[in-house]
Formats: C-alpha cells, structure tokens, sequence
C-alpha cells in the first residue's frame, strides 16, 4: 500500500470515502486517514504536521508515524516538502524531486536503532529510483512541470528561518533547497525498508537569496496556490504504481515492526 505523507499546505486529499485511524507505537499514538479514491484504490495519508498545522517541525512525532505506516501494511511513500530556493536559479513556484539531503539538525531522535547493537543503515538511495520515475511518469502525463534535475535537501532544526550567512554556507556545499524535516523522516523510511521519495515544492528564495526575508505568511501562500497540483502529481503516481507496488532497491527490513 502506499502511503501520502503531507508537509505544510497539504492537508487532505480528495477522496471519495475517507477514514481516520489512530495506530498505538512504542513511540505514540499515530494519526492517519485511509482514503478510498474514486476509482476503488486505497491509500493511506498523514498530515505531516497534524491537521490545522499544529506541530513544528522540530516536535513531529516522526518514529510514531514511520512506526505506524510500516505497521499498516505500507511499502512505499510519497511525501511533499516546501522548502526555501537556496538559488535563485530554482524560483518559487518549482516543483522539484529530492535526490539527496544533507542533516543539519541538532536535537531530535533521529533512528530506530538506539540501541542495543550498533546498526549503521545506508541511506545512499534514501531517495527511491523506482518511485522517483513514477514521479516524473505523472508529471508528463499530467503536463505538470518538473524541475528538470534532483535537487539536494538542506535539513535545518528550525522552527526558525536560517540566517543569510547559513544560506550562502549551504549553497556552497552544495545544498539547493532548505526546509525542517525531510531528517528524520526519510532516513527513518530507509531504517524500516520503506520505499520513499519526496516532491519539493518552492514557496521561497531562502534567506539573503536577492535579499530575500522569508516569511511563513509567504510559504502559506505559495502552498495554497500550488497544492492542488502537487496532489494531482501524487495521486496520478500512487495510479502509476498500482496496486502490488513492489521495489527491488529496497529489500523490505525484517524484524523491526
Ligand atoms: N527555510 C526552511 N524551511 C522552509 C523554507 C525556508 O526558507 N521555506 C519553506 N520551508
């Protein structure tokens, strides 16, 4: 089953049936709706922040959540990110897929594996090939415009903006957009033998970009113009993966829920 992970602006998803649950984990309760499509396909979706937008993203319950999907039966996730452009060649408005992060968080639980034993996971694919096509394949088919390269996903601790100086650090390590929590979510996908992948969506040039001062107000706005495309991107690929969605990149993890 897969299962639609909404970051800020992206709330529900029209469904003609839906179902809300609530999953007990060694980490919490979890929130999630089974939505039942049009067509009769059942996914599974979760406001990233709670419905009405009311945890920040340095306190999002990530391991109750991961915990949950995996034990409901998922295998694969899609997840929208808005994030700031640390580029002014990437503008608000971009739709991009994430190839790759980089973690500058500094105090959340971040794994599964707390000990004891020493697990080290490989999150060089934290990204999913398989699902990534899927994206692009619903993009042309639906004449949405991707951001032609994978971009790299600079996770900050926030709820803060960043500071110009931090943007030009970031640009020139290599990041190109910044936003609070792809880390811990996609590595703790990767801990569970999740598929996972990510769609960015820009609301903003990240600070000092042109002179940009982000603000939330802004980020609200974009989303609220730009976040029925990106649920019709995620729904057209949730039809291309089709039911028996299967991955080889990511044998299944055993043992863990
Ligand atoms: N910085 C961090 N997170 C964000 C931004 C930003 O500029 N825009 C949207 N999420």
């Amino acid at each position: 089953m897969v299962a639609i992970i909404g970051g800020t602006g992206v709330y529900e998803l029209p469904g003609a049936e839906e179902r809300d649950r609530t999953i007990a984990t060694p980490f919490g309760d979890a929130s999630v709706t089974e939505v039942r499509l049009p067509d009769g396909e059942t996914l599974i979706f979760a406001a990233r922040h709670g419905k009405g937008h009311a945890v920040p993203p340095h306190r999002l319950p990530a391991r109750a959540l991961l915990w949950a999907l995996k034990e409901i039966g998922v295998t694969a996730i899609l997840a929208t990110s808005a994030v700031g452009s640390v580029r002014e060649e990437i503008p608000p408005g971009t739709l991009a897929l994430l190839g790759d992060f980089m973690d500058f968080t500094k105090a959340r639980a971040t794994t599964f594996h707390d000990g004891p034993g020493v697990v080290h996971q490989n999150v060089s694919d934290a990204y999913c090939p398989t699902l990534r096509s899927a994206l692009r394949r619903s993009a042309e088919r639906q004449d949405i415009a991707l951001h032609p390269d994978e971009v790299v996903y600079v996770c900050t601790e926030g709820p803060r903006f960043e500071t110009p100086a931090e943007i030009r650090a970031y640009r020139m390590l290599g990041g190109d957009v910044v936003g609070m929590t792809q880390v811990p979510e996609a590595v703790l996908a990767a801990e569970l033998g999740i598929c996972y992948a990510a769609v960015a969506l820009v609301t903003n040039l990240a600070a000092g970009v042109q002179g940009a001062r982000p603000s939330h107000e802004e980020v609200l706005e974009l989303m609220a113009s730009q976040g029925k495309t990106l649920s019709r991107l995620l729904l057209g690929t949730v039809r291309e993966l089709g039911k028996d969605y299967r991955c080889n990149t990511h044998p299944q993890a055993e043992g863990m829920a």
